[in-house]
């Protein structure tokens, strides 16, 4: 067992993930990277180790209790403490947000329930899970989205907007719970990102999207915790 502090990251296999990823382990964290895809998990493993990196790899299903359990068992094997938890999995479940078919007249309930399954009750579940390794300091970081913030809301998208306000909600029950501890949960929206999910019209790098969640994710003991955030301002629910 290492003695470096350990983070463990959603959805690392791409996009904002990997990114964290290699930014908290460029900060000195042993990160552990999870994906749901095995095969693409480790290939990133394998990248980031060969730019010097300290990194292992554990599968993880954010949808799946019993992968979440897996997980719990491979970090009780190999680490003591969580240090930061980056709730980064995500999916856009609606269609194009350009198309017709994204508006609420045509939204089916399966869709929606799919957003809420993954990008709600993921971090739900995996929080619920992580959290005790922390014992009672550290940073959890829900990625959320601009297009869940209630002042904000406009049409179309309802599947992945209603998952995001929910991420958002679950954020401050969770630090209400914790209020007593030096845990601190933040909902982070990144900007418009060039990723799979923001496309490539999307205004930021990848780079620069991520500086957000490192900033949420590695706050000192008199941070915020219960906040919705973007580029490290607070921003209105
Ligand atoms: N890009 C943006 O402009 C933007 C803006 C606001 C918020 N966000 C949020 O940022 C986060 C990352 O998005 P991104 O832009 O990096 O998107 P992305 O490139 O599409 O990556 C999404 C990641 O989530 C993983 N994932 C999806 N379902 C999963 C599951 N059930 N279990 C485990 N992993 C799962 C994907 O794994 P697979 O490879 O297996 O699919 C992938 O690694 C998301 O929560 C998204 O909502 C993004």
């Amino acid at each position: 067992m290492s003695d470096k502090s350990v983070a463990i990251v959603t959805g690392a296999n791409r996009g904002l993930g990997l990114e964290t990823s290699r930014q908290l382990a460029k900060l000195g964290y042993h990160v552990l990277l999870t994906s749901r895809n095995e095969e693409s998990g480790q290939a990133v493993r394998q990248t980031l180790h060969n730019e010097g990196l300290d990194v292992s790899h554990c599968q993880l299903d954010v949808r799946s209790d019993a992968s979440i359990e897996a997980l719990v068992n491979h970090f009780r094997q190999h680490h003591q403490r969580l240090h930061i938890l980056v709730n980064n999995a995500g999916i856009f479940p609606d269609p194009s947000p350009q198309s017709e078919e994204s508006s609420i007249f045509h939204a089916n309930i399966e869709t929606i329930l799919e957003g809420f399954d993954t990008n709600t009750l993921g971090p739900f579940r995996v929080s619920r899970a992580l959290i005790p390794f922390m014992d009672g300091r550290g940073c959890v970081v829900n990625v959320s989205s601009g297009m869940g913030q209630l002042s904000e809301m406009n049409g179309c998208c309802p599947a992945y907007r209603l998952s995001k306000t929910a991420l958002n909600a679950l954020t401050r029950i969770f630090s209400d719970e914790l209020k007593q501890t030096g845990i601190k949960i933040n909902s982070i929206c990144p900007g418009w990102v060039r990723t799979d999910m923001g496309g490539e019209e999307a205004t930021l790098s990848i780079p620069d999207g991520v500086k957000g969640i490192i900033w949420a994710a590695t706050l000192q003991e008199d941070g915020p915790s219960g906040g919705f955030f973007r580029f490290g301002e607070p921003i209105a629910w």
